[in-house]
């Protein structure tokens, strides 16, 4: 693969050694010395048309350690501040030679339309609510290291699946790795033919959670509900918030996720939130990193040939 657009293109194999390789980075990240030189003389772009704070410092992260030269555009202060056009600021990055850019677009298909114009490889950062691959990628490394499997699991994820990327991936992986997915979202929330995207629907908490091995919550994202419904905080909170109650559905050793940011209150209690024995949203974090180097890494291998990766 050239680029990484979404987990729709990847192949049960990509996935698996896509984590397998962020494995072993997880463990060149705990060590005191976290820099190497793989990508030494690479520059690598962060083009962040939204606002980020995990998906766009863990990317810079992963880039310096490995050793290549990270700039990170920003959009506030560009010239698309001026009315130039996303193929227009590509072409111009272009010129520049980058190796590697990182897109993050409130469009969907902006990291998909970046890689036709582009020489270098891209990797989609979030495309409006279409995927944010390497999410779902670092969401099933924490689940694989924490229960040493995908397959046959039982993953509900809940919320604002309509306007969620990340939900999307999610399926996408999960699918695609054996898992089983449940939707529970209420109905306002879902997209048109939800039950073609491979999930289980489910519109009430308690039923959707029963005997759930994993939870992932999500944020609702009012900044793309324009004109549309936008549920009450309190209402959404009482029927959809993850609590103490409809925690108790799910399996007793059921883990919580969330890609952040996080709205305690609106989609999750904030003590579930920062249960050690419940919450892995910390991990997932960390895993971040380690799975955006296995993706820059694995996207250089044809400059970085013969200088001994992870
Ligand atoms: N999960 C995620 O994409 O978070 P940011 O928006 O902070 O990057």
């Amino acid at each position: 693969h050239r680029h990484l657009l979404g987990i729709a293109g990847l192949k049960p194999a990509d996935i698996l050694v896509l984590l397998d390789l962020a494995d072993r980075y997880v463990d060149k990240n705990r060590a005191v010395d976290k820099k190497m030189s793989l990508l030494r003389g690479l520059t690598q772009i962060n083009l962040f048309f939204e606002n980020s704070t995990r998906t766009r410092t863990s990317f810079e992260l992963a880039g310096k350690r490995l050793g290549a030269d990270v700039i990170n555009m920003s959009v506030a202060t560009s010239a698309i501040k001026k009315g130039e056009t996303l193929i227009d600021t590509a072409m111009t990055l272009n010129a520049m030679h980058p190796d590697v850019l990182v897109i993050r677009h409130p469009d969907s298909g902006a990291a998909s339309l970046l890689s036709q114009k582009v020489s270098g490889a891209v990797i989609n950062a979030g495309d409006g609510s279409h995927e944010h691959p390497t999410q779902a990628l670092l969401d099933a490394l924490t689940i694989r290291r924490r229960k040493g499997r995908l397959e046959g699991l039982t993953v509900a994820i809940c919320g604002d699946i309509l306007h969620s990327r990340v939900a999307r991936s999610n399926i996408w992986l999960l699918n695609s790795m054996g898992a089983h997915v449940r939707l529970i979202a209420p109905p306002t929330l879902l997209p048109a033919a939800a039950e073609r995207l491979g999930a289980e629907i489910c519109t009430n908490m308690r039923d959707g959670l029963r005997d759930a091995d994993i939870i992932m919550m999500l944020r609702l994202q009012t900044e793309r509900m324009r004109g549309s419904f936008v549920p009450s905080k309190r209402e959404y909170y009482r029927f959809y918030g993850l609590d103490r109650d409809k925690l108790s559905a799910a399996r007793t050793d059921a883990l919580v996720m969330h890609p952040g940011p996080m709205n305690r209150g609106v989609e999750i209690d904030s003590v579930i939130a920062d249960d050690i024995h419940r919450s892995v949203i910390g991990e997932q974090v960390e895993m971040g990193v380690a799975v955006r180097m296995a993706c820059l890494d694995l996207l250089t291998r044809h400059l970085t040939a013969g200088r001994g990766a992870a």
